[in-house]
């Protein structure tokens, strides 16, 4: 379907959860994977995982919203790997409470992670993919940052912001034939969503057109597609992956 021939793939945030799910199917796919997280032991957990099954992986421990470690993260990719073919900003956090009771800090904290973590990864990787006249990048926002979820003003606010930022991002990154695209995962089955009640749950499966939850995979398969060349006049977009909720 398509191969990165061992070109390197970066994916924040990717020691769990959909990240790994993007960073097991990029490596399916002939990626070299920088499994990156802010939890180090269970990076390295997941990089000796994807290793064991045959790749080639390794693991860097970063904070999205530390500057220089992000800069490092991708100086890591391209001289393990020779090069970033694609950069996926997947790392994130919840803190919900309804505005009311929300404090400042659950704000910033959020949008520091998923906004300003996307755009420090999308600035450090589109330094060196322009260079290099080639590349993908993948900011993963939410239909959150779409519809505005109840208690979640500050994650909402981050998400939206993810799309914005892809799309000017795009539009500067077109001439080095570098692209920017984005996806909006609906609910997808990981440890965020295992924690609802049950009734919660099944309220939410009835709102879903094709009649389940995601899976990590999902949103892998819309990663490798926009981050390969099947998606090579594609760019500024965003992809929805969530059964048709909210479409
Ligand atoms: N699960 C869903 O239903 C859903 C829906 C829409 C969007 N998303 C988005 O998908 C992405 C992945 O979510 P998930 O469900 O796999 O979550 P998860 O909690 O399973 O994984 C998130 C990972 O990010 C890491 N992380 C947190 N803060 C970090 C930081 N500052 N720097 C680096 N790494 C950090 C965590 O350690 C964790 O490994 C997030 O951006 C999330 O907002 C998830």
């Amino acid at each position: 379907m398509s191969n990165f021939e061992g070109g390197g793939a970066v994916v924040t945030g990717s020691a769990r959860g959909i990240g790994l799910a993007i960073a097991t199917v990029l490596a399916r796919h002939g990626a070299s994977v920088v499994i990156s997280d802010i939890d180090a032991d269970a990076a390295g957990e997941a990089a000796a995982g994807l290793v064991a099954e045959g790749h080639r992986a390794i693991a860097v421990p970063c904070d999205v919203t530390d500057e220089a470690a992000v800069t490092a993260l991708v100086d890591a990719c391209r001289e393990s790997f020779g090069s970033i073919e694609v950069m996926v900003n997947n790392a994130g956090i919840t803190r919900d409470s309804t505005m009311a009771k929300m404090s400042l800090d659950d704000f910033r904290t959020v949008v520091d992670v998923h906004l300003t973590g996307a755009w420090l990864g999308t600035r450090a990787a589109g330094r060196v993919m322009r260079e290099q006249r080639r590349g993908a990048i993948v900011n993963i926002s939410s239909i959150s940052g779409k519809v505005g979820n109840f208690g979640q003003t500050n994650y909402s606010a981050a998400k939206a912001g993810i799309i914005g930022l892809t799309k000017a991002a795009a539009r500067e990154m077109a001439k080095y034939g570098v692209r920017v695209n984005a996806i909006q995962p609906g609910p997808i089955r990981t440890a965020m969503t295992a924690a609802m009640p049950p009734e919660v749950l099944d309220r939410m499966l009835e709102s879903i057109p094709l009649g389940r939850i995601g899976e990590p995979e999902d949103v892998a398969n819309a990663a490798l597609f926009l981050g390969s060349d099947l998606s090579g006049f594609i760019t500024g977009t965003v992809i929805e992956v969530a059964g048709g909720r909210n479409m």
